[in-house]
C-alpha cells in the first residue's frame, strides 16, 4: 500500500471498491480450480505432495487465532506488514503471543494511523496453517479503515513459507470491478496466455521490477513537451495491489495529460477526465517489461467519477510519486495480466489472462 504520500487517491478510492467487495463469503475450496495442472516450476521434490492454497485476491476471509476470528484483509503486494484488526482481539486468543516491543504507529494514506502491538498468531491461508505468524494487532484506528485489515505479501512477509508449499511463489490474477484469485505456492497455467516475460527485482526486499512506459498519442503533442509518442521512459514500479491505480512522478503525469483535451485536476489533486471521453482517442499506454509490451486497455484509463463532479472521471494514471525512478503499477495494470510474485528466483513475471480483452491498435 501507498503509505502517507499527497495524494490519497490510494486509500479513498480502496476504501471505495472494498464497500463493493464487503459482502464476499467466506472462500472455499474450488473444486474446478484445484482440477487444473498447476504448474510449480521451482518446487523441491519432496514425499509429500505440496499442498496449495487458493484465496480470492480482494479482502480475503482469514482465520487467525484459537478460537479462529475471522477477519476481511486487503492484499497488499506492496506492503510488508500485515495488519489485523478487531473483531481478532489478541487477549481473547489461546494462542497469541505479544512481541516484546511498545506499542507502534503505521501511518497510511489519507491520514488513516493504526497503532497497536506486534503479536504471533495462527494464521490460515486457504488449507495452510501458518504458526507463530507475526503481525500487528491493531487496536486503535484514527478513521474508518479498509475492511479488517492488510494481507501483507511484500518480499519479507514470509506468507506463505516456500517450504509449507509447492513453490516460494504466488500467482495473482486480479480482475477488474472484483474477483480474481491469489495462488500461493504456484501458477495457474488456465488463466494464462502465451509465455511468461520475467524480470528481476531491482529492489531488495521490495516487488519492484524496472519498467518503461511508451505512450502512443493520436494527436500531436506541444513543440516544448516532455514527453514524444512511441518514446519509452525508464524507471522502476512498485507492482502494488494495494493501491488502485497507476502513479507516475507529476512531470510525467502533467505531460500526459496536456494530451487529452477536456482533463482536468480536482479540487482534491487528481487528474480527472471527462468520463464520456471516447475512448478510442485516448493515448495508448504501454507498460514495457524485458522489452515485452503489456498495454493498459485505454477504457481502463478513466475510473470512477470524483466526488464533486460526476461528469469528470479519476484517470488511471496520477503523478504524486516524488522520486521520477519509482513508479507504482496498481489495479489499473494488475488487473489486465497474471502476475507471478516469485520470491525464489527474486523476480516477477507477467502475462497475458485468458480472461481479459485486449484492444487492438
Ligand atoms: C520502549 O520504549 C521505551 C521508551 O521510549 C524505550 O526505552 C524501550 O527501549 C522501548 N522498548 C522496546 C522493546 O522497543
Ligand atoms: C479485547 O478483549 C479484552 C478482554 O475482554 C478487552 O478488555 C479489550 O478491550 C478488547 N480489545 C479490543 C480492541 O476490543
Ligand atoms: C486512539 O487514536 C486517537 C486518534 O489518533 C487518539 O486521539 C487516542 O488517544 C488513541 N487512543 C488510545 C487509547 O491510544
Ligand atoms: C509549453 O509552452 C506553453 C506555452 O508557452 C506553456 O503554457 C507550457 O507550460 C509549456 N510546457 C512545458 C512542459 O514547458
Ligand atoms: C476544473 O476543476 C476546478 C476545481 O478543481 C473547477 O473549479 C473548474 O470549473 C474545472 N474546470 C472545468 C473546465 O471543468
Amino acid at each position: 500500500m501507498k503509505q502517507t504520500k499527497p495524494i490519497t487517491l490510494s486509500f479513498v478510492l480502496l476504501w471505495v471498491l472494498l464497500s463493493i467487495f464487503s459482502t464476499l463469503a467466506i472462500p472455499t475450496r474450488d473444486s474446478n480450480t484445484f482440477a487444473v495442472p498447476l504448474g510449480v516450476p521451482n518446487a523441491k521434490k519432496s514425499p509429500n505432495p505440496p499442498s496449495y492454497a487458493i484465496l480470492p485476491v480482494k479482502t480475503p476471509a482469514v482465520p487467525v487465532g484459537t478460537p479462529p476470528k475471522i477477519v476481511y484483509l486487503q492484499v497488499d503486494t506492496g506492503s510488508g506488514s500485515t495488519i489485523v484488526l478487531p473483531p481478532y482481539n489478541s487477549s481473547l486468543s489461546r494462542t497469541a503471543k505479544k512481541e516484546p516491543a511498545n506499542d507502534t504507529t503505521l501511518p497510511f494514506l489519507g491520514g488513516l494511523k493504526i497503532s497497536g502491538h506486534y503479536v504471533r498468531d495462527v494464521f490460515r491461508i486457504g488449507s495452510i496453517t501458518i504458526r507463530d505468524h507475526k503481525f500487528l494487532a491493531g487496536t486503535n484506528v484514527s478513521q474508518e479503515a479498509p475492511g479488517n485489515g492488510i494481507l501483507g505479501l511484500g518480499i519479507r512477509t514470509q506468507i506463505p513459507d516456500g517450504e509449507t508449499i509447492g513453490a516460494p511463489l504466488l500467482g495473482i490474477q486480479l480482475v477488474k470491478g472484483g474477483g480474481g484469485q491469489i495462488l500461493f505456492g504456484g501458477i495457474d497455467y488456465s488463466k494464462i496466455i502465451g509465455s511468461i516475460t520475467y524480470e528481476k527485482q531491482s529492489v531488495e526486499d521490495q516487488w519492484i521490477i524496472p519498467i518503461k512506459l511508451a505512450f502512443t498519442f493520436g494527436v500531436e503533442l506541444p513543440k516544448n513537451s516532455s514527453i514524444e509518442s512511441n518514446r519509452p521512459i525508464e524507471s522502476s514500479a512498485l507492482i502494488d495491489s494495494g493501491s488502485t491505480v497507476v502513479y507516475v512522478d507529476n512531470g510525467l503525469a502533467d505531460a500526459f495529460y496536456q494530451t487529452i483535451p477536456g482533463y482536468n485536476i480536482s479540487t482534491d489533486g487528481y487528474y480527472t477526465i471527462p468520463c464520456d471521453v471516447e475512448v478510442s482517442t485516448l493515448p495508448v499506454v504501454k507498460v514495457i517489461i524485458n522489452n515485452q509490451e503489456f498495454p493498459i486497455p485505454r477504457a481502463d484509463l478513466v475510473f470512477e467519477p470524483t466526488q464533486n463532479d460526476p461528469k469528470q472521471c479519476v484517470g488511471g494514471i496520477q503523478g504524486g510519486q516524488p522520486n521520477p525512478q519509482l513508479w507504482i503499477l496498481g489495479d489499473t495494470f494488475m488487473q489486465n495480466y497474471y502476475l507471478i510474485f516469485d520470491r525464489g528466483e527474486g523476480q516477477i513475471g507477467v502475462a497475458k489472462r485468458s480472461d481479459v480483452k485486449y484492444d487492438d491498435h
